[in-house]
């Protein structure tokens, strides 16, 4: 399934990431707030279980959640989108995937991982901001099942047409979040009109 976030601070703050004279400061506060943002409906269906709270008045039920969610930052650029995250569910644990793009091939190269023990209870949410060919977040989904994680969804800032129709045909079952979906992507693999390099960006390294 895939879901194309809409909601006007999105639209605001992804026309922000997307100027080029946006600094690395602002680019960073704008991502965390689009973040928060997509947090909500990407977090919407979290299993809670029922508890007993007691007010200062009575008791009534209320709700926990089942399984403390995983949150999957693809390094770097993954990075930018922990904080907002962390603002809405502080006790979420995170995992880091330190994956690159290679220039030439554009294929995803995986060089670190760490993961909690028991994987398979916790729902896993992969953070990108940038679904491109979609190549780093199959093999993201790929090594997450590996691990035997069947509770994956992806949460990506921009996405581009060739990237989703990529996650959807081959990893069906996972469910996809977006702020906004654009054009299609350039002969170097890069999304138009797209925001340009996210790690870059990001951390001052243009
Ligand atoms: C970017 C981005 C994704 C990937 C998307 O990472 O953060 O991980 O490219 O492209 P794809 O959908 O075609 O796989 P990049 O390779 O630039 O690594 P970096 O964040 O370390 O710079
Ligand atoms: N990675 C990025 O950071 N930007 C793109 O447009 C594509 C992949």
């Amino acid at each position: 399934m895939q879901t194309i976030v809409e909601h006007p601070l999105i639209r605001v703050h992804i026309t922000a990431l997307r100027a080029k004279e946006t600094g690395a400061d602002a680019f960073r506060n704008h991502l965390t707030a689009i973040s928060r943002l997509l947090a909500f409906p990407a977090l919407a269906d979290l299993a809670i279980e029922p508890v007993r709270v007691v007010t200062p008045l009575t008791e009534t039920e209320g709700g926990r959640l089942r399984a403390v969610p995983v949150l999957v930052p693809v390094l770097r650029a993954g990075l930018g989108m922990v904080e907002g995250f962390r603002d809405v569910i502080p006790d979420a644990i995170v995992s880091h995937l330190g994956m690159y793009r290679d220039h030439q091939t554009l294929l995803p190269v995986r060089y670190y991982s760490n993961f909690p023990k028991d994987c398979g209870t916790h729902p896993f949410i992969v953070l990108d901001p940038m679904l491109a060919t979609g190549g780093s977040a199959v093999d993201a989904i790929d090594y997450l099942k590996s691990e035997g994680v069947r509770n994956i969804r992806v949460v990506a800032v921009i996405a581009a047409p060739e990237g989703m129709a990529r996650v959807f045909e081959t990893h069906p079952d996972v469910h996809v979040y977006a702020g906004v979906q654009d054009q299609r992507l350039n002969q170097q693999g890069y999304i138009l009109p797209g925001l340009g390099d996210a790690g870059d960006r990001q951390f001052g390294t243009v």
